[in-house]
């Protein structure tokens, strides 16, 4: 069985040429290669983009798309192997995949880490756990990784640059009142570092690198696409000649479930904010983020105002991309 769980799992070929049919959908949005498909939408978290981008999408290929949020609208699920169900949730996930997958060609799932134990959140079992007991393909909507805004983010960046290989590219750490998910982070290391881009971290300390698995897979994928990358901690030679500013929030894993203590060293972080005089260091480099972002603290007015900004065509791309992910998964053709 083919899932989107991670792009780790997928080659720079076969996600390639997905961003290729995703250019095409773009052209010609709306056609029939899923009529009759379904996908279920499994929401255990707030969405805006993934949702809607999703259900739109796949009613343009003459779809159906059925959204659920487990614990409001569906019952609340357990995901533990051998747990015993005395708590609040009514449903085991090895029957409601199982189900699904009766009804359902696709099913997709956004579930954040619990933010208390990252030793358990980066094994990813939810969506494991979910795999592991559907019949059918299974999208990754948000977890500890977000390939899906791997996706658009490689597409947009590909719309502006043609090839990115040996391009520039540094994802940096921006200050936020409180410590997010390092999805976002994990995945933009892994799309550029898949897609040859010269990548740098910029994060305050090392308290704020990735988990292991994300930088060792990140190097892996430099290592075979000719790229690189690097981490550092000095704002000025890390936008010096950059071509590309990812930036995205994340808590320090040392402290993860422990914001309060986390908050001792991200006060004095502030300063990582994206603003306009950092992007006058840039080689005339482009920006973006994956929304939603909160203007002032991430970046300033003027970077998101300006014409350098790709966030919503970023946003725009997740529909095109993610279509392309359905029917590749579903074996359809344009
Ligand atoms: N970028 C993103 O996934 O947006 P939503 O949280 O609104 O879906």
């Amino acid at each position: 069985m083919k899932h989107f769980l991670s792009t780790i799992d997928w080659s720079q070929q076969d996600l390639a040429s997905l961003l290729r049919v995703a250019g095409e959908l773009k052209q010609h949005p709306i056609n029939a290669s899923l009529k009759g498909r379904s996908i279920a939408l499994l929401f255990l978290n707030p969405s805006m983009r993934t949702r809607t981008s999703f259900d739109l999408g796949m009613q343009q290929l003459g779809g159906i798309s059925i959204v659920l949020q487990p614990g409001k609208d569906a019952w609340g699920l357990e995901f533990e192997t051998g747990a015993i169900m005395d708590g609040d949730v009514e449903e085991h996930i090895a029957e409601a995949a199982g189900v699904l997958s009766r009804y359902c060609d696709l099913i997709g799932i956004r579930a954040f880490p619990g933010f208390v134990d990252w030793s358990k959140d980066r094994e990813d079992y939810v969506i494991r756990s979910l795999a592991k007991h559907a019949s059918v393909p299974v999208i990754n909507m948000e977890t500890i990784v977000h390939p899906c805004q791997e996706l658009a983010m490689m597409m947009t960046l590909q719309e502006r640059m043609g090839s990115v290989a040996k391009r520039k590219m540094v994802l940096t750490w921006t200050w936020h009142p409180r410590p997010l998910n390092t999805a976002v982070a994990n995945s933009a290391l892994l799309m550029g570092t898949k897609f040859g881009m010269d990548v740098t971290l910029l994060c305050p300390e090392p308290d704020y690198l990735l988990d292991a698995q994300f930088m060792e897979a990140a190097k892996a994928n430099a290592t075979a696409s000719g790229g690189s990358l690097q981490v550092s901690h000095d704002i000025e030679s890390a936008y010096d000649g950059a071509d590309f500013i990812y930036a995205k929030s994340w808590g320090a894993l040392p402290f993860y479930g422990r914001p309060e203590e986390e908050w001792e060293l991200r006060k004095n972080y502030r300063h990582f904010i994206v603003n306009k005089e950092k992007m006058a260091l840039t080689n005339n480099g482009l920006f973006s983020h994956c929304l939603p972002l909160r203007r002032n603290i991430k970046a300033t007015d003027d970077v998101m105002d300006a014409r350098y900004c790709l966030a919503l065509d970023e946003a725009e791309n997740r529909l095109h991309a993610q279509k392309a992910l359905m029917m590749n998964l579903l074996g359809a053709e344009l």
